[in-house]
């Protein structure tokens, strides 16, 4: 018995050492020490024992077992330790990996265009002006020196919303809006969105974008014009960019002129951007009408000014080389994503 108890005793604790994980501890216990367990039938064997061989080997085989249950408790303990530790090692967040990056939003060409044209103007000492995109018809056509029946509304496609009332076709009813609130000096910009019955083509669309400009001061004259509109030019395309007044009509402004700014991709010389012309149209402008200053509450006999519109898909198509308006409508994100 006593040979019996010692081979248990070693079975056990080679048992106990090859358990890998705490299913196999277990097993190991209730192999040996379980109420079955190979042990436990042992000391159930007492009994046959003569009685002074019992309580030697009694001592014996609960030192056999006591043993065994030590080193059970000391590898669970071991087992757990080393489980808790993989889980760690398993969870741990590598701070140095690199993140995964997020796409970026981009701005969109007409506000990149916008922004420049504002930073350019606000350098000139400009204000920022609106005004509303629903108007009155007062605002839009009347004031402007532009009566009911002038032949100057057939060339803005309206949208009527009411006889009276409309969809702005220009942003030019700003000028009027700001002169009734502001006294001379006046120079301002007033960017938003016009409205016109067009059919959209590569370079029509209902809705498009304008930016106003009207300056209103003592001895305000053609040459502050040309001055204040060639810088903007210079800033827009550079510094060798010339510009050239071309006589037009505007019932608004008197003289009116439409300005041309050398082309900047040959330089003037010609070539498919400019259409051969060496020149490329940018805006309307002109010399406030007497009449528009009297409406706007200003005496045309004390101040003169000017006034410009240009439109901001236009300049934004010959800024990127885009050919074809609709696209900056479409929200493509492969377009987009180029600016
Ligand atoms: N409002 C004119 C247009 O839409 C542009 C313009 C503005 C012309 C101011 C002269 C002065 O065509």
């Amino acid at each position: 018995m006593k040979e019996q108890l010692e081979k248990l005793r070693q079975a056990a604790m080679d048992a106990v050492a090859q358990s890998d994980d705490l299913q196999a501890l277990e097993n190991a216990r209730v192999r040996f020490l379980g109420k079955k367990g190979e042990i436990t039938s042992i000391l159930k064997q007492m009994g046959k024992l003569s009685p002074e061989e019992r309580p030697v080997m009694g001592q014996m085989a609960n030192a056999v077992r006591q043993a065994v249950e030590e080193s059970i408790a000391a590898a669970a303990e071991e087992l757990k330790k080393r489980q808790q530790e993989m889980k760690l090692k398993a969870e741990t967040i590598d701070v140095t990996l690199p993140g995964e990056k997020q796409p970026e939003g981009h701005r969109h060409p007409l506000e990149i265009v916008l922004n420049e044209v504002k930073d350019i103007f606000i350098g000139m000492g400009f204000q920022i002006a609106d005004g509303p995109e629903v108007e009155w018809d007062y605002y839009n056509f009347e004031a402007l020196n532009i009566p009911e029946g002038h032949p100057a509304r057939d060339t803005q496609d309206t949208f009527y919303i009411t006889e009276k009332m409309l969809l702005r076709t220009q942003t030019s009813p700003v000028q009027i809006r700001y002169m009734e609130n502001h006294k001379p000096p006046i120079r301002m910009i007033a960017p938003g969105r016009v409205f016109r019955s067009d059919p959209v083509d590569a370079t029509h669309s209902p809705l498009f974008h304008q930016i106003e400009g009207l300056v209103v001061d003592k001895n305000i004259t053609m040459a502050d014009l040309k001055g204040n509109l060639l810088t903007l030019a210079k800033k827009l395309y550079g510094e060798n960019t010339e510009i050239r007044l071309r006589p037009h009509h505007f019932p608004f402004t008197e003289p009116s002129c439409e300005i041309d700014v050398s082309c900047f991709r040959c330089g003037g010389k010609g070539c498919p951007m400019c259409k051969n012309e060496g020149w490329i149209e940018i805006l309307g402008a002109g010399m406030v009408h007497p009449k528009v200053l009297e409406r706007g509450g200003i005496d045309p006999e004390e101040y003169s000014g000017f006034a410009f519109g240009l439109g901001v898909e236009r300049l934004a198509m010959f800024r990127f080389s885009v050919d074809d308006m609709r696209l900056y409508y479409e929200n493509d994100a492969r377009f987009l994503g180029q600016f």
